[in-house]
C-alpha cells in the first residue's frame, strides 16, 4: 500500500535540504516519498532512487525525469550504487519492508548506508510495527522516533538512525 501524504511528509521532514549531496531513497515504489522530498526542497536531480521492481523504475523515470533511478537490490547497496555517487549522501530514506529480512541483514543495510553518507547524516525508515525495525539501542548508532502517524492506513511510525558519534 503506498504511503499516505502525512507519512511521506513526516519522513521528508527529517531531511535537511540545505545539507549538500545526494539523497538516497530505498524502495520508492510509485514515488509518494520522492514527491514529499521534492516538496521539502530537495532538488529532483539530487535524488538517487533504488528500486527493485523494473515496472516501478519505468514509472519513476516518467514521474521524476531528473532523478537518478537505479534498478537493483538495496540490501547490496555498495554494489548497486557502485559508480553512482560522487560525494557523500546527505540522507537515506527507506521504505523497504525490513521485517522480511533477518536482523543481521537490517544492521548491515544501516551500516552500508551510513558508509555512503556524511558522518552525521540520518537513515530514515518507516514501519507499521510497534517495535523499531532496527533496535533503538546500540553503541554504534542512536535512534529516535516520530509520533505514531494515525492518519496513515495502517498507522505508522518513522525511525531515524544517526551514527553514535554524530554531532
Ligand atoms: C512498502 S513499498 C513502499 C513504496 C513507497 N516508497 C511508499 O512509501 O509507498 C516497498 C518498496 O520497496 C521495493 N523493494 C523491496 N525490496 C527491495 C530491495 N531489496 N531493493 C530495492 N527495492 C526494494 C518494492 O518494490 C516497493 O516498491
Amino acid at each position: 500500500m503506498p504511503s499516505g501524504k502525512a507519512l511521506a511528509r513526516t519522513m521528508a521532514a527529517f531531511v535537511d535540504p540545505r545539507v549538500p549531496g545526494p539523497v538516497i531513497e530505498l524502495g520508492p515504489g510509485t514515488g509518494p516519498v520522492t514527491d514529499a522530498l521534492i516538496r521539502r526542497g530537495v532538488a529532483q536531480d539530487r535524488l538517487v532512487l533504488v528500486e527493485y521492481s523494473p515496472d516501478f523504475c519505468q514509472l519513476l523515470k516518467r514521474r521524476f525525469p531528473k532523478a537518478t533511478i537505479v534498478q537493483g537490490d538495496a540490501y547490496d547497496l555498495q554494489e548497486t550504487l557502485s559508480g553512482v555517487l560522487n560525494e557523500p549522501a546527505a540522507a537515506t530514506v527507506s521504505s523497504l519492508p525490513l521485517f522480511t529480512k533477518p536482523m543481521d541483514q537490517r544492521l548491515d543495510l544501516l551500516e552500508r548506508a551510513q558508509a555512503m553518507m556524511h558522518p552525521d547524516a540520518p537513515f530514515i525508515q518507516f514501519t507499521y510495527a510497534v517495535v523499531p525495525p532496527i533496535p533503538a539501542r546500540s553503541e554504534a548508532y542512536k535512534a529516535r522516533a516520530s509520533n505514531r502517524i494515525w492518519r496513515n492506513l495502517p498507522p505508522a511510525r518513522v525511525w531515524v538512525y544517526n551514527k553514535a558519534n554524530a554531532p
